[in-house]
């Protein structure tokens, strides 16, 4: 049915009472039900995919939890479309964290396409991306060499490996050197980056994260300890000077073009630690392990067909170049597929910027200007009425026709058919994620010809524990 078609009616749920409403919300969401429960309790009993309910956390970190949430893949995309929303603050949800986190200024991340800063500071990116795009590759492979010296060291050592560690150091040594042009263990940061940028992302993220105890005195102790007053980003402050002091030094030649563009010196520093650190480190934190999980769980016949494709394109092409990643089908719709079944960034908020209509598949519903829309990503991208067994890992989904369903794809903040400009908010490093997950299988599986991981869920993302790796015969 088109829109005229159907007449919007009210959205169902309710907020319940002012604090106490927000407060049962919160409770459900992290501890009575759990995250996926919480939204499908919902969608069955109001029989909708679109509803009212608080989001965390509520009461006294966000001044008003009140959302309307969207769970299907046809809803979702509102929050893609800068006519119609708002971004500005909106990178967490209904709260901000404290500007003291990065040097006072508001970074990128948080500005709406309409603030001019963003379009300044979103040029400077998508320009210094592509002035290095020579780098990934080669960049990428010798820090993926040190990953999997340390992985089959420590398989041999203690007989299981811990894949995040070693991804942790992977990722943080790729950032910087993508843009610092130096090892970060030749720079003051040593091999303490990572952990910095993790507690650092840890303060500000908390009001959103919960560390799973099974306790529920201690439930109860981290929701008032995280969800009450915001964390002090003095914890962070000398950890925090040491990062921007080694970008400050290091990435002369990208802060160099930022002035010339017109943005302060010190501001662009600031945005370059948030794009580094929170952007791309954080985002390659989460996204590394769910793509290894998935792999993982495919089982050897995927594992002998992503060998076979990536060993016969490799040499064709005569080594690991854009053309022979380009002819990997069955490894590019390996990689939308683990971030369609489990998208590293599941959050997306926007403020209504008029009155409007906001239809799912079945029926429209009446927004108001002002009203904060949430999308939760794991349902849109798993919606039954547009991915056949949708809960399911189906490796070659996205080859051949499958790939017209790339437009449901979410991940970057926007459709997989559509590219980040100064106009959208969509991931600035959409390009090189994808490359990054393409060459990470290409490198395992030119290495070896299977592997077996056990899994579990932590406050952000997976753990990945290796329990073994099979040389590729012939290597
Ligand atoms: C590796 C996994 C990554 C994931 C899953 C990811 C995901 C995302 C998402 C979902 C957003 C939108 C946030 C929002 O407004 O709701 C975003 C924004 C952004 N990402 Fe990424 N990202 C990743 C890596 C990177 C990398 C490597 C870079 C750059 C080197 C980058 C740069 C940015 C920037 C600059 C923005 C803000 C865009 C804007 O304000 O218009 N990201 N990313």
């Amino acid at each position: 049915m088109s829109n005229s078609e159907l007449s919007p009616e009210e959205i169902p749920g309710d907020y319940g009472f002012p604090f106490f409403g927000a407060i049962r919300d919160r409770l459900d969401y992290f501890y009575f039900q759990g995250k996926d429960e919480f939204f499908r309790s919902r969608m069955r009993k109001y029989q909708s995919t679109v509803f009212k309910a608080n989001m965390p956390p509520g009461p006294f970190i966000s001044s008003n939890p009140n959302v309307v949430i969207l769970l299907d893949a046809i809803s979702f995309p509102v929050l893609f479309d800068m006519s119609k929303v708002e971004k500005r603050n909106m990178l967490d949800g209904t709260y901000m964290p404290s500007t003291a986190f990065t040097g006072g200024h508001r970074a990128c991340a948080f500005l709406d396409p309409s603030e001019p800063n963003h379009t300044i500071l979103k040029h400077w990116f998508l320009s210094l991306l592509a002035a290095k795009r020579d780098m990934f590759i080669p960049t990428l492979r010798s820090c993926l060499t040190d990953l999997f010296v340390g992985l089959e060291d420590e398989l041999s050592s203690k007989g299981k490996a811990h894949f995040n560690s070693l991804s942790d150091k992977l990722s943080f040594d790729f950032v910087f050197r993508l843009l610092c042009d130096h090892r970060p263990s030749s720079t003051i940061l040593g091999a303490k980056g990572a952990k910095m940028f993790d507690l650092w992302i840890f303060l500000q993220l908390a009001p959103l994260l919960s560390l799973g105890f099974k306790n529920k005195v201690l439930n109860f102790l981290e929701d008032v300890i995280l969800r009450t007053f915001p964390l002090p980003p003095l914890l962070i402050k000398s950890s925090y000077k040491k990062l921007y002091d080694a970008f400050s030094e290091h990435a002369t030649s990208i802060l160099d073009e930022a002035e010339r563009l017109g943005i302060n010196r010190d501001e662009a520093c600031h945005n370059l630690v948030f794009l580094a650190g929170f952007n791309a480190y954080g985002g390659m934190k989460a996204t590394l392990p769910i793509l290894i999980k998935w792999v993982g769980s495919g089982g050897e016949d995927l594992h002998r067909q992503l060998a076979r494709e990536i060993r016969s394109a490799v040499r064709s092409e005569g080594g690991v170049t854009l053309a022979a990643l380009d002819k990997m089908s069955l490894t590019k719709s390996v990689v939308y597929e683990a971030l369609r079944i489990d998208p590293p960034v599941q959050f997306q908020y926007g403020k209504a910027k008029r009155d409007m209509v906001v239809r799912s598949h079945d029926a429209a519903f009446e927004i108001k200007k002002g009203e904060i829309l949430f999308g939760y990503q794991p349902f849109a991208t798993k919606d039954p009425k547009v991915f056949d067994d949708p809960e399911d890992f189906v490796g070659h989904r996205f080859v051949a026709e499958g790939e017209k369903l790339l437009k449901y794809v979410y991940w970057s903040n926007g459709r997989e058919i559509d590219d980040p400009t100064v106009a959208n908010k969509q991931c600035a490093g959409k390009d090189l994620v994808l490359l990054t997950c393409r060459v990470m299988l290409v490198e395992l599986f030119l290495r070896y010809d299977a592997f077996d991981v056990e899994c579990g869920t932590l406050p952000v993302g997976s753990s990945v524990t290796f329990k073994s790796l099979t040389k590729a015969s012939g290597c």
